[in-house]
């Protein structure tokens, strides 16, 4: 992982929490590897060899090969071996063996907010055992960089090719799509894992991330030259080219906030092979490069508060905004903070949480910016909320809601830029906040 064109600003030492001094620039990569962890006694996936030998091989090459971000599937039963020779700073913890996990989990050098496990509502025994255990998909909001974050999916989409695997598995990418829809609204997105389809399995409509999400797939667009394979070329494994398709697969897309782009797609088949030679897995596990960039016109801070409520964006209307610039603020709050709104010079008014509270206004002079905003959260039946808002005009007005507590950070524009909006999660209250920034 490189990272280029930092920049360290001078910032008061108490001001230094969700400071403005993020890369704008950078690359990673991420693999994607069904590891063959069922239980030996019910599946040999035709992989030679000891399973928990194996799981361990396969955590020792995440360490040699230094992947950023892995998403594993069939991580049942050897889980241990794997994390027991992995070193990745950020780890899920497991969902448990057959019957009880899902197989999922993600091993990366980025922490990340808001991670759920979601199950499918179809699944398919028509030719393998799809509904012995919960498969279905995660989701994590993963931070890149400061204020840069990427919403990560794993998946493990239903076998087979019976007509009632295809049903279940059109079914199980649709409920990916449409989860999509719902809570990466303006953000950049990856999806990568074992989708168990082919683009030659129509029916199960894999298109759907193209069409839907607006998600591109590294493998046609480097591989195939942006052309959807119409005939099926199966791989061997280990796999000795890239022109062949996978079930498992990567889709991306970037956003008004940060740019992405790939610029390597691989299978590592090579690299996962036991001492004598024979694969690791009955699959060939693939990686894909990616470089990012901030945008010049809007950016973000960290979030803030908890992994609660309903995710909204303001990106997609700020997108479309020229010059946006705040021209009045409307906070309430009272024990918490219940709702936050900014009003822009053009007349677009964003408001999110509820309307409980006390309201608190500042209008701004027509030279006057919002420049920095400092939050504070708290835990309220279990569940951390943001409890406080302070901002901070560029002539030092300041507006105030809610009620302080002792666990705050302060976001402070990128300087020659202002606070125009916000991203988050609320309900009748705000639950997670960050803040949108675009230049004065
Ligand atoms: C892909 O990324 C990894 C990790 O940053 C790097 O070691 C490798 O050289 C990259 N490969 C290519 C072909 O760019
Ligand atoms: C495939 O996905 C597209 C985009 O969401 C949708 O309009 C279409 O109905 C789907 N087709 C099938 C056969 O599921
Ligand atoms: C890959 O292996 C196949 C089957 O063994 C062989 O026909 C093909 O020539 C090989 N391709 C390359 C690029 O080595």
């Amino acid at each position: 992982m490189k990272f280029s064109m930092r920049k360290f600003a001078m910032i008061p030492a108490g001001l230094l929490v969700g400071k403005a001094s993020a890369a704008t620039s950078g690359d990673f990569n991420v693999l994607s590897m069904n590891v063959a962890g069922l239980p030996a006694i019910l599946q040999s996936n035709e992989v030679p060899g000891d399973k928990a030998t194996n799981a361990g091989t396969i955590g020792s090459k995440f360490v040699e090969y230094g992947y950023d971000i892995i998403h594993v599937q069939e991580d049942f039963n050897y889980h241990a071996y794997i994390y027991a020779t992995d070193d990745h700073a950020y780890r899920t913890a497991t969902s448990g063996g057959v019957p009880f996990g899902s197989g999922l989990n993600s091993l990366a050098n980025f922490d990340w907010v808001d991670f759920t496990r979601v199950k499918w509502d179809v699944c398919s025994d028509a030719s393998s055992s799809d509904c012995l255990t919960p498969k279905g998909f995660t989701f994590m909001r993963t931070r890149i960089d400061d204020g840069v974050y990427v919403d990560c999916y794993n998946l493990h989409a239903d076998a087979g090719t019976e007509a009632e695997d295809e049903t279940a598995r059109n079914s199980n990418l649709e409920q990916v799509a449409s989860y999509i829809d719902t809570w990466s609204i303006g953000n950049a997105v990856l999806v990568f894992g074992d989708t168990n389809s082919r683009y030659t399995r129509v029916l199960d409509n894999i298109t759907v991330f193209a069409n839907q999400n607006g998600l591109t797939d590294p493998w046609v667009e480097l591989i195939r030259d942006g052309v959807v394979p119409t005939v099926e070329t199966l791989c061997d494994n280990p796999s000795n080219n890239t022109y062949c398709e996978t079930v498992d697969k990567v889709f991306y897309r970037g956003s008004p906030v940060v740019n992405l782009e790939a610029t390597y797609f691989n299978y590592e088949s090579t690299k996962f092979l036991q001492a004598d030679g024979n694969i690791l897995s009955d699959h060939n596990p693939i990686t894909v490069n990616f470089t990012w960039s901030s945008s010049s016109s809007l950016r973000q801070s960290n979030f803030l508060g908890g992994p609660h409520g309903t995710w909204f964006s303001d990106v997609p209307a700020l997108a479309s905004i020229s010059k946006p610039k705040a021209s009045v603020l409307t906070f309430s709050g009272a024990n918490r903070l219940d709702s936050v709104g900014v009003k822009l010079t053009d007349g677009t008014t964003f408001t999110h949480g509820g309307t409980g509270g006390n309201v608190a206004t500042l209008t701004l002079g027509s030279s006057e910016y919002w420049t920095s905003a400092k939050l504070c959260q708290g835990s309220y039946n279990d569940q951390t909320r943001n409890f406080y808002i302070l901002a901070t005009t560029s002539s030092g007005k300041t507006l105030s809601s809610g009620t302080a507590t002792s666990d705050c950070a302060t976001f402070t524009a990128p300087s020659g830029w202002q606070i125009v909006g916000f991203v988050g999660q609320d309900g009748d209250e705000m639950d997670q906040l960050a803040f949108v920034y675009a230049p004065q």
